[in-house]
């Protein structure tokens, strides 16, 4: 089973030309299944660059959602948009949707969860940082820092009570499971310009809450591997802060989409 890993494309950045070099690039490793861990595009084009990754690459691809997917929508609207594109076009899996492991070798399972930065990490009340979020998905338009606070905190909550749901029954019947979710699940994982974010930053960097369920379903399950893929910091990076959890964070440029990795299972 041999896989491939993208991450943070933003296809929409690309000319369409560009956007399918780019496809037949990663069509040309011959890889049987992709993963992709969130940035994609946008959601008033998501549909479209879905439906080209479908056609171009006709292989199963499993992805999560990352922030920019939900530019110029609303994180209900874009996910039911999604659920309809996955239903008309059963290659494609959105793993945030998906309650049941997906098994990839008799060996390996699959899940997944857009995850969400919850300002847990870093200090949230004092980073200036301005993400674009908070005027492109209506969920925070008009919404001051306290008030956004507690809707980052759910969406991350969310994420980790899906992980929480659908681990224990991967890592029961799978020697390795792997992750894939948009947002580095801890800090040392949220590299940024080559080092683990500052205060500034981690707030919006990492999913505390996806952590705190990786760590723990590491430490109950000792013999068995957990493997994450995410991005969004687009600071390549790997972490291992367990010896049976490894992290990858994906590095990307915008309008320079690349293959993460190549591996085979
Ligand atoms: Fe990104
Ligand atoms: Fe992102």
């Amino acid at each position: 089973m041999r896989i491939a890993w993208l991450t943070d494309i933003h296809l929409n950045f690309l000319l369409t030309e560009q956007t399918l070099a780019f496809l037949r690039l990663v069509r040309s490793a011959q890889p049987d299944a992709i993963l992709i861990s969130g940035d994609i595009a946008e959601a008033h084009n998501l549909h479209r660059y879905l439906e080209l990754i479908d056609s171009e690459l006709a292989k199963p691809v499993y992805f999560v959602l990352g922030n920019h997917d939900y530019y110029h929508g609303s994180i209900a609207g874009v996910r039911e948009l999604v659920a309809d594109i996955c239903e008309g076009h059963p290659r494609l899996k959105y793993l945030t949707q998906s309650e049941a492991p997906i098994e990839l070798t008799p060996l390996v399972a699959l899940v997944g969860h857009d995850g969400w930065a919850d300002g847990r990490f870093g200090d949230y009340e004092k980073s200036i940082v301005q993400m674009t979020d908070w005027q492109l998905i209506t969920d925070f338009i008009g919404r001051g820092k306290r008030e956004r606070w507690p809707i980052l905190q759910a969406l991350a909550d969310d994420a980790a009570s899906h992980l929480r749901r659908v681990l224990p029954h991967a890592l029961e019947n799978y020697q390795t499971v792997l992750v894939i979710t948009h947002v580095p699940p801890l800090r040392e994982a949220c590299w940024h310009q080559g080092r683990p974010s500052d205060d500034q930053w981690a707030p919006h960097f990492a999913c505390k809450a996806v952590g705190d369920v990786l760590l723990d379903m590491a430490r109950t399950h000792p013999h068995r591997t957990i493997e994450v893929f995410c991005g969004h910091t687009h600071g390549m990076g790997r972490c291992r802060p367990r010896r049976n959890l490894l992290i990858h964070t994906g590095g990307a440029d915008y309008g320079e989409p690349q293959i993460q990795r190549i591996f085979e299972l």
